[in-house]
């Protein structure tokens, strides 16, 4: 029997390592110019942590977790997003008593069980960026910032910045009374999923693709029309920050996201170019986490940035970099059994050298020998033969200029020299 990768899941090729090394190194870099440290969670949490920090009536937690227990006692799921992770490793480290605020990133795969598509996968890997300690709306102007310039360091453009406020529990409350009393009268035109949505957390039914249930939904009263004070506040002044920080954006008050911890500012990346899957990056504030999950209250702000999409946006838009042919230093091209050894020891001793080595270990022929040397785009090949090498001598080619000389081996670092 052959076996296929799971659905929903890629083999990252050799061919495209390069790329991804690529990538996350600039991620790591970027988060350094705004003072975020790595952390690494566990790849398996508790799935209560999801349940209750995500929120028990969201699409990730009833349709889309991967669940497993290995005792009875416990369930556990595999990481469908980081923030609730980022949250718990918080509080159980006591890491509310470093200097504020804490500013951490992740660059780690999340699993959803989600139908695949183009830019929709059942392993994905997110770059993502999480502060706590800090209720300011400069702080989520911060957050989005490193989003924006993230994606002008990839040359990515045709991107659209959304924001919301997604208010906080006391005016959500007033507010979601108001809706469901709209929605009430409209329910029987809703998809099944809206009508239940209608009764768990009502604003998600304003973000249904569906186009009954955007009819159904049009002229529904906005929670960005009921923020209490505070909140109202809070978004003028992230707008402000936005300004001064030179970023463009649409509010948007349809932005509501699809996990329950947000409170006050959500907002998402969004572009034509991907197809459906139109958010390259997304986040917001989530205030109440932390309590939700047994912590003391702390204010809290990230976002997730899916680094498949950045890719296959890259892509779509050319901007994809060059990042040059693998090359190999030294080949040793063995002319008989005994170099074909000797080689072997040569290899190590360049490779201590910080000299990438190569040996043939198929005993080829010399003339597919050189065939390989040129595949791994090798920049000298040395032709080890018995009666040079126990002189300590062998030739060198120098593959770029076709120059053919004799070195002594024991210099073979010294061709680097230049
Ligand atoms: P999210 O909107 O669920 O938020 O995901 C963030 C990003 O991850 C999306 O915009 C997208 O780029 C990528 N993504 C999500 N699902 C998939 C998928 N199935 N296949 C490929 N890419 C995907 C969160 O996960 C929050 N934890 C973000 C956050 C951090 N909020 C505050 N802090």
């Amino acid at each position: 029997m052959q076996f296929s990768a799971p659905k929903g899941t890629n083999d990252i090729l050799a061919s495209h390592t390069p790329l991804w090394r690529y990538v996350e190194g600039k991620f790591h870099e970027i988060a350094s110019l705004f003072g975020f440290q790595e952390i690494r969670t566990p790849m398996f949490e508790n799935a209560g942590l999801f349940s209750r920090g995500v929120g028990e009536g969201t699409d990730i937690v009833t349709k889309e977790m991967f669940t497993f227990s290995h005792s009875q006692k416990e369930m556990f799921a595999l990481r469908p997003e980081g923030t609730a992770a980022v949250v718990r490793s918080y509080i159980e480290n006591g890491m509310s008593s470093e200097p504020k605020p804490v500013k951490l990133y992740y660059i780690e795969n999340m699993f959803r069980a989600e139908n695949p598509q183009k830019g929709r996968s059942r392993q994905f890997t997110q770059f993502g960026i999480e502060t706590l300690g800090s209720a300011s709306a400069s702080t989520d102007a911060e957050t989005i910032s490193v989003c924006a310039f993230a994606l002008r360091q990839f040359g990515i453009s045709n991107v659209e910045l959304n924001i919301n406020s997604v208010g906080c529990p006391v005016c959500r409350k007033a507010y979601y009374e108001k809706l469901s009393v709209f929605l009430e009268s409209r329910l029987d035109s809703m998809c099944p999923d809206c009508r239940s949505r209608a009764a768990k957390n009502p604003m998600r039914v304003l973000d249904c693709k569906q186009e009954a249930c955007q009819a159904a939904t049009a002229g529904a009263p906005l929670m960005l029309d009921n923020l209490c004070n505070d909140c109202a506040s809070h978004f003028e002044e992230l707008q402000h920050c936005l300004a001064a920080s030179k970023i463009e954006f649409s509010v948007n008050p349809r932005i509501v996201r699809g996990l329950d911890y947000y409170t006050k500012t959500a907002f998402e990346f969004l572009t034509n170019d991907l197809g459906s899957q139109s958010a390259v990056c997304a986040g917001g504030r989530y205030d109440g986490l932390a309590e939700t999950i047994g912590g003391k209250p702390t204010p809290g702000v990230g976002f997730g940035f899916g680094i498949e999409r950045l890719l296959l946006l890259m892509e779509a838009q050319g901007v994809l970099p060059n990042l040059g042919a693998r090359q190999t230093g030294v080949f040793f091209a063995s002319l008989d059994s005994q170099s074909a050894r000797d080689a072997l020891g040569y290899a190590m001793e360049c490779r201590s050298k910080g000299i990438a080595a190569l040996t043939d270990t198929l005993s080829r022929s010399l003339k597919a020998q050189m065939k390989y040397a040129d595949k791994l785009n090798s920049r000298y090949v040395i032709f080890l033969e018995a009666e040079k090498t126990s002189q300590g001598i062998a030739t060198v080619r120098d593959m770029e200029t076709k120059e053919q000389f004799d070195i002594d081996l024991s210099g073979i670092a010294s061709l680097f020299d230049k």
